[in-house]
């Protein structure tokens, strides 16, 4: 599956990156629970060197529960605090503050000791397209006050987001560019929804999931649709079709239309909770 992220956009991403993180001291790194490693830009660590980084694994609704757990712990071990998120819910942003305050506690110790009180933590948010970053800065602001940048006439202030005397979040997320540097990447995107559905031919994709992340959750498909497993990826799509009555001319089973359902059903999270990524697969660093 060949899937691109056009070069231009790439140094155009780096440069709004680099510019705007400059005025921030923490990073908050947008991952799709159901795909942190391939939602996940590694030339982050560089950008962001000097920075406090914390990891949002959002769409965590749509994930199991346990292996988002099992990431956190991941993560953990690289030293670098992960918190699961469904970034609709306003309630979860409780959770997030108190995160923030702890991932940067060093700064606020180092500021009280330098007698300086109450200069909040500044924030962003960086994450790759669709992995929910608006949402989050939606429910972030809701009750919160929008506060003017405080350099008026440059052309474009930044506008700052005040959660309380101790967060600021910049009203701008972040654009990271994904990369495609294993053909799974790509494919797990293309699972989420997160690559443009025109030059994807849905039943190789959806064959694809059979053989990869089906595997693991065996029972999802032959649940929603009432069928029997088989390993086959064909076959499992015939019997699909034949059981939603998905029929070509002459009884042949519509195996593209299945195919779609597929997809679309697991998109919506009606397969139930599906991590498509494992932390045992992935080495550290
Ligand atoms: P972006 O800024 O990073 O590009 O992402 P954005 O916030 O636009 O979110 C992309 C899609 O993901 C939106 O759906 C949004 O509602 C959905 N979304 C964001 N966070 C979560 C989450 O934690 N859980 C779930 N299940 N969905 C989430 P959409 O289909 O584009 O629009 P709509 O469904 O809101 O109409």
């Amino acid at each position: 599956m060949k899937l691109q992220w056009y070069p231009g956009h790439m140094t155009k991403a780096r440069r709004e990156m680099q510019k705007d993180l400059q005025l921030v001291d923490l990073l908050i790194e947008l991952l799709d629970a159901r795909i942190p490693m391939s939602s996940r830009n590694p030339d982050i660590d560089r950008l962001a060197a000097n920075k406090y980084r914390m990891i949002l694994l959002n769409k965590a609704d749509l994930a199991d529960p346990k292996t988002t757990d099992a990431w956190i712990r991941y993560f953990a071990d690289l030293g670098i605090r992960a918190v699961a998120l469904d970034a609709r819910e306003r309630t979860m942003m409780r959770t997030i503050e108190d995160a923030v305050r702890e991932v940067c506690r060093e700064k606020f110790e180092r500021d009280r000791r330098r007698g300086i009180l109450n200069r909040p933590v500044r924030a962003m948010v960086a994450g790759i397209p669709n992995v929910g970053k608006s949402t989050f800065i939606n429910s972030f602001a809701g009750k919160a006050s929008l506060k003017t940048g405080n350099k008026p006439g440059v052309t474009k202030a930044n506008q700052w987001i005040r959660m309380n005397a101790s967060v600021e979040l910049l009203d701008t997320p972040g654009i990271l560019w994904p990369k495609f540097d294993d053909e799974k990447v790509g494919e797990h995107l293309a699972f989420i929804g997160s690559i443009n559905d025109d030059i994807i031919d849905t039943e190789e994709l959806c064959r694809a999931f059979f053989k990869d992340a089906g595997v693991k959750n065996q029972s999802a498909v032959p649940e929603r649709y009432h069928i029997e497993y088989s390993e086959d990826p064909n076959e499992l799509l015939e019997r699909i079709a034949a059981s939603r009555n998905l029929l070509k001319k002459g009884g042949i089973p519509d195996t593209e239309k299945a195919a779609a359902a597929v997809i679309d059903d697991l998109r919506r999270g009606k397969l139930g909770r599906i991590s498509m990524e494992y932390p045992e697969e992935y080495g550290k660093h």
